[in-house]
């Protein structure tokens, strides 16, 4: 069984543990500065914990390292130890930190892969991509086979791991914004608040499904009777700059991750 540790029990950690232990498919280690939010694990999964992430490390054979971009750092120079003499893998999901800072921290030769996930994660219906080094490249399979259990994965080039952040990684906030709005305008046309939710959710999560069997474009299309409602929707969202807020907020996402980098 491979023995999987997980650095980090926050959002993308815990969905990922989460998701892994009901499997019953992997050895599983976590660790936190958060005792508090080891014990769930041991008690509803078995899931062995420890607060010394070097430990973790040693103990398991893919470690994944799911804090802030920030601690990144901390948390490698803590397990780098662990990875002399072995073919141990590190995995980090860290927005914009690169696989050549990561390998600055580690033992030369480490396997290194970075993923990109989102929270819907944590409702097994992610969205992730997958990069590797050299030498983790034989890991990528195993990688995504467990980043497979919390959703969709595909292999993409560490050079687009901005724009992916930016795009799928902060995706769902957008669409949250977007939800927040349409239901505030529902209300703001007098439809009761609830109702005016479940319309919204029910619309997303419908045309989510829609889109998966035809473009963006057919689905606009079939919607949009010539000289109706949608149409006359439109007109007005576009004069508000609607899409090109869409491309200016994602491509700030993107410079902000290209930032974290630095
Ligand atoms: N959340 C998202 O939607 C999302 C999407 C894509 C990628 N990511 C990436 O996923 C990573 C984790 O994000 P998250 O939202 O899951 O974060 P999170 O919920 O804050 O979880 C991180 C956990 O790690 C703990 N931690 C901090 N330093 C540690 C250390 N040295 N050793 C062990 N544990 C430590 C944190 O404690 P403290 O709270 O005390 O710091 C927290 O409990 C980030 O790098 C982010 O860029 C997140």
């Amino acid at each position: 069984m491979t023995r999987v540790g997980v650095i980090g029990a926050g959002k993308i950690g815990g969905s990922l543990l989460v998701r892994l232990a009901e499997s019953g498919d992997f050895d599983l280690g976590v660790s936190d500065v958060h005792p508090e939010y080891l014990r769930p694990f041991a008690d509803r999964y078995g899931t062995w914990s420890t607060d010394s992430n070097l430990e973790l490390a040693e103990r398991s054979d893919i470690i994944v390292v799911a804090v802030k971009p920030w601690d990144v750092g901390t948390v490698l120079e803590s397990i780098a130890p662990a990875f002399e003499g072995t073919d141990k893998a590190v995995v980090s999901v860290a927005a914009g930190v690169t696989i050549q800072s990561i390998s600055e921290k580690l033992p030369a030769g480490t396997p290194i892969l970075r993923v990109m996930p989102n929270v819907c994660a944590s409702v097994g219906l992610g969205s992730a991509v997958v990069t590797a080094n050299e030498a983790g490249r034989g890991r990528l399979p195993m990688v995504m086979e467990i980043f497979g259990h919390v959703g969709e994965v595909m292999e993409l080039p560490e050079r687009l791991f901005d724009a992916a952040t930016a795009l799928h990684g902060s995706g769902p906030a957008y669409v949250a914004l977007f939800a927040d709005a349409l239901i505030q305008a529902g209300v703001r046309e007098g439809i009761p608040r609830d109702i005016a939710r479940r319309l919204v959710i029910g619309t997303i999560g419908g045309t989510a499904v829609l889109l998966k069997e035809r473009s963006a474009h057919q689905v606009r299309d079939e919607v949009m009777t010539p000289g109706g409602t949608t149409a006359a929707a439109f007109v007005a969202m576009e004069k508000a700059g609607f899409v090109g807020a869409i491309y200016d907020g994602v491509n700030a996402a993107a410079e902000q991750s290209r930032g974290l980098g630095k």
